[in-house]
C-alpha cells in the first residue's frame, strides 16, 4: 500500500515540492525516519543538490559538486548501503569516505533509480544508539525507493514540460504578431494578445467573447484564397485580406498558417499567424505619394516655365499698346482688362512654380517668433472676430535659413485655410518650438532628414479633414471649395517652398477634430550673415547704353527688345549663346549690359556670362527667368552680382532692373 500511495501522491501533487514531504510521511510509517533527506545529482553539471532535507540537527548542505560523503557513496555504487559504526569506519578505511555533517550514528542510504542510472538517494539516518537501522529498513526502503524515483522523474519532466510550455506560451503572448487557432469556418478558438490588439480589442477574451458576431474578413474571396490554397498545399502563405476592426476600421494583414489535427474540435483547424501590413503599407503610399508629387511638379514647372514666356509677351505689347493708345480711354479699358487678366494668370503660375520647387527663393537668417508677431497683425483683419489668434512662441527657438516673405506667405495660406474651415468661428493656434527629427519621425515619415529643426505648427478647431482630402491636400488644383472659391493651389504652393527651403511639413486631422500642419525648417547656426532686401520700384523711366539681349524665344526677344529701344537703349540682339559669343567678339563698342535667359538650348545663361564677362571684364549682368532651375539659386546670384529679373516680368520692372544694374559700380 506504500508503492500504492506512492503512486498516487506522484499524480496528486503539484509539484516536486509538494511530492518530498509526501513521501517522507509515508516513509515515516514504514520506518524511524525522523532525519530523512532526498539529494538529486545532475550529471551534465556534476552538481549535487537537496531539494528536501529534513534533520535533527544539520540544516540542508549547500549544494557543492559531489565529493567524499555517504551520499556520493552510493551515487557512484548504485548499491544501498546500511552504514552502522564499523561500516562507517572500513569505508573510512579505504579512503572512500571523509564524513560531513554531524556524525550519525546510523546511517541508509538508497539509490533512486532510472534505467541503471543513478540520479539521487534517498537516505535516513539517527544520532542516537536506542534504535538501529537494520536489513529489514534497508529492504523496505529500496523497495520503495523505485516508486519514488519514478514518482519524482514524472513530477520532474512535468515541471520541465510546464516551463517549456509556459517559455512558449510567453512567446506567443508577447509576440508582435497575430498568432490564433481557428475552426476551417473561422470561427476563432484561441489568440495571442497581438491578435486582439491589432483588431482593437483590450484582450483576447474580449475577441473571443465577441469574435462570433464580428466578421473580421470584409472580403469573402479571401477567405476562399486560403481554403483553396489550404486543400492545395495543405497550408497557406501570405495571403492578404482585409480585416475589419472593432471600431470598423479596416486592416490590411497578410496570413499564413496550417492546418492541425484537433482533439477538442475532433477535427482538422487552423493555426495561423496575421502580420498587420498596414504599417508597410503605409511607408510605400508615402513613398508613391511622394513620387507623384515629384511627377506632377515637374509637369507643373514645366506648363508654367512655359507660360512665363508667354505672359511676358502678353503684359509687355499690352502695357505698349495701352502707352500707344493712350488717348483712346475705350482701348485702354479693354487693354486693361487683357492686362489684369495676364497678371492673374502670372499669380497661377507663380504658385505652380512654387509647388514645383522651381521658385527663386531668397533665403535669409530668421527667427520665427518675429516672423509670426508680425504676421499675427496681419492676420486678424483676415480672419475676422469670431476666430481667436492665439501666439505659442517658445522663447529659445533656433534661428532657420528661409525666404522670409515666403515663409509669410506659407503662414498666411494655412491661416485662411484655417478660416474656411471655421465658419461658424473657433480657435487657430500658431505655434514655434525646436524639434529634432529622430527614428521614430522617420519611421512615420521616410524622407525626412535626421536633424535639427525648428518647427512651425498652425493649428485649428475647424471641420477637421477626411482620409481622402489628407490624401490629396498637396496636389495641385485638389481643393474642396466651390468653384471660385479656391484654386486648390494653396497647400500646393507651400509644399513647394518648405521642400524647397530644406523643410518639412506634416498634416494631422479628423473629421470634426480640427487640423494642425507642422512646418520643420533646418536649424542653422545664428553667425550667418543677413542679406540685404532689394527694393523694386516699378517706375518707367528711359536710358542709355548698350545692351546684349540673349533670349531663344522668338516673341520674348522682339518684346524686349521693343521695350528696351523704346527706352532708349541700344540693343543687339542673339538668339542663342553662339551668336552673343561672336557679337561680343566683333562688336567695337562698349557692351554695359548681357540680358540674358538662363535657361537655353545650348549653353545656360551663367556659363554665357562667365566667358563673356572674360571677355569683357566691364560688362555687367541680368539674368531674365521663369524659374530657378538646377543653374542659378537665390545665393548665386547675389554672390556674382548679376541682377534677376523673374518673368513674367512687366515693362517697368524691366527698366527698373536695367537701370539699377546700370547704376551699380563696375567690379561688384
Ligand atoms: N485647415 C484645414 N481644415 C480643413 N480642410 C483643409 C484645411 N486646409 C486645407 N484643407 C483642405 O485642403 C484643400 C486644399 O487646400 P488648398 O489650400 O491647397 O486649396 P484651397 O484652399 O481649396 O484653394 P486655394 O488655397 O488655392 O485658394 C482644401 O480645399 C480643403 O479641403
Ligand atoms: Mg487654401
Amino acid at each position: 500500500s506504500a508503492l500504492y500511495r506512492i503512486a498516487e501522491v506522484s499524480t496528486t501533487a503539484r509539484d516536486l515540492a509538494e511530492l518530498y514531504p509526501s513521501i517522507h510521511a509515508i516513509v515515516a510509517h514504514l520506518l524511524d525516519a525522523k532525519n530523512f533527506y532526498i539529494a538529486l545529482h545532475d550529471a551534465e553539471a556534476n552538481w549535487l543538490t537537496f531539494p528536501y532535507f529534513v534533520d535533527e540537527f544539520d540544516s540542508a548542505p549547500v549544494p557543492r559538486t559531489p565529493k567524499k560523503g555517504l551520499t556520493e557513496y552510493v551515487l557512484r555504487s548504485g548499491q544501498p548501503l546500511l552504514a552502522t559504526g564499523e561500516k562507517l569506519h572500513q569505508l573510512a578505511a579505504a579512503g572512500e569516505l571523509e564524513r560531513t555533517g554531524s556524525p550519525a550514528d546510523d546511517w541508509l542510504g538508497v539509490p533512486l533509480k532510472q534505467g541503471d542510472k543513478t540520479f539521487g538517494v534517498l537516505a535516513v539516518q539517527h544520532y542516537a544508539a536506542r534504535t538501529r537501522f537494520g536489513d529489514r529498513e534497508r529492504d523496505v526502503l529500496t523497495f520503495v525507493s523505485q516508486q519514488v524515483a519514478n514518482a519524482i522523474e514524472r513530477k520532474r519532466n512535468e515541471e520541465a514540460l510546464s516551463r517549456s510550455e509556459s517559455r512558449y506560451r510567453s512567446l506567443v503572448q508577447s509576440a508582435v504578431v497575430g498568432i490564433f487557432r481557428a475552426t476551417r469556418e473561422w470561427r476563432f478558438l484561441e489568440v495571442n494578445p497581438a491578435l486582439a490588439a491589432m483588431l482593437g480589442y483590450h484582450s483576447p477574451a474580449e475577441f473571443l467573447a465577441q469574435s462570433a458576431h464580428h466578421e473580421v474578413f470584409v472580403d469573402p474571396q479571401a477567405k476562399a484564397t486560403v481554403q483553396i490554397s489550404f486543400l492545395r498545399l495543405g497550408k497557406f502563405e501570405g495571403v492578404e485580406a482585409q480585416w475589419r476592426r472593432k471600431d470598423d476600421s479596416l486592416i490590411a494583414v497578410r496570413l499564413s498558417g496550417r492546418g492541425i489535427w484537433d482533439e477538442r474540435e475532433g477535427t482538422e483547424i487552423f493555426e495561423v499567424i496575421a502580420e498587420d501590413v498596414n504599417e508597410r503599407r503605409a511607408l510605400e503610399d508615402q513613398l508613391r505619394q511622394s513620387q507623384k508629387m515629384e511627377a506632377v511638379g515637374t509637369l507643373a514647372g514645366g506648363v508654367a516655365h512655359d507660360f512665363n514666356n508667354l505672359l511676358t509677351v502678353i503684359t509687355g505689347y499690352t502695357q505698349i499698346l495701352m502707352e500707344q493708345h493712350g488717348q483712346n480711354a475705350q482701348s485702354v479699358h479693354s487693354l486693361e482688362q487683357v492686362f489684369r487678366a495676364a497678371e492673374r494668370a502670372s499669380a497661377l503660375t507663380r504658385q505652380l512654380l512654387a509647388f514645383s520647387r522651381r521658385q527663386m527663393l531668397r533665403p535669409r537668417v530668421i527667427h520665427l517668433n518675429s516672423l509670426v508677431r508680425n504676421v499675427e497683425k496681419m492676420l486678424h483683419p483676415l480672419l475676422g472676430e469670431r476666430i481667436r489668434i492665439d501666439l505659442e512662441t517658445a522663447p529659445d527657438i533656433g534661428v532657420v535659413k528661409a525666404d522670409p516673405g515666403q515663409v509669410e506667405h506659407i503662414l498666411m495660406n494655412l491661416a485662411v485655410n484655417a478660416r474656411d474651415a471655421m465658419p461658424r468661428g473657433g480657435t487657430l493656434t500658431v505655434a514655434t518650438a525646436n524639434a529634432d527629427i529622430g527614428h521614430e519621425f522617420r519611421r512615420k515619415h521616410p524622407g525626412a532628414m535626421p536633424g535639427r529643426y525648428v518647427v512651425l505648427s498652425v493649428c485649428d478647431t475647424g471641420t477637421g479633414m477626411s482620409p481622402h482630402a489628407l490624401a490629396h491636400l498637396f496636389e495641385p488644383f485638389f481643393t474642396t471649395k466651390e468653384p471660385g472659391k479656391g484654386t486648390g493651389l494653396g497647400l500646393s504652393m507651400v509644399y513647394g517652398i518648405v521642400k524647397q527651403s530644406g523643410g518639412y511639413i506634416t498634416v494631422e486631422s479628423e473629421v470634426d477634430a480640427g487640423s494642425t500642419f507642422r512646418i520643420y525648417l533646418p536649424r542653422v547656426e545664428a553667425s550667418e550673415e543677413v542679406e540685404e532686401d532689394e527694393a523694386v520700384v516699378a517706375t518707367r523711366s528711359t536710358g542709355s547704353g548698350t545692351i546684349l539681349l540673349v533670349e531663344d524665344e522668338d516673341a520674348v526677344r522682339s518684346l524686349v527688345e521693343t521695350i528696351l529701344t523704346s527706352d532708349g537703349y541700344k540693343v543687339l540682339v542673339a538668339e542663342c549663346a553662339e551668336a552673343a559669343a561672336s557679337l561680343c567678339r566683333s562688336y567695337e563698342s562698349t557692351i554695359d549690359v548681357l540680358l540674358t535667359d538662363v535657361v537655353m538650348p545650348d549653353v545656360s545663361g551663367p556659363e554665357l556670362a562667365k566667358s563673356l564677362v572674360a571677355m569683357r571684364p566691364g560688362l555687367k549682368v541680368i539674368y531674365m527667368s521663369g524659374y530657378a532651375g538646377e543653374y542659378l539659386d537665390g545665393e548665386g546670384i547675389a554672390a556674382d552680382g548679376a541682377g534677376l529679373l523673374q518673368k513674367p516680368f512687366t515693362a517697368a520692372s524691366l527698366g527698373e532692373k536695367i537701370r539699377q544694374v546700370l547704376q551699380q559700380p563696375v567690379g561688384r
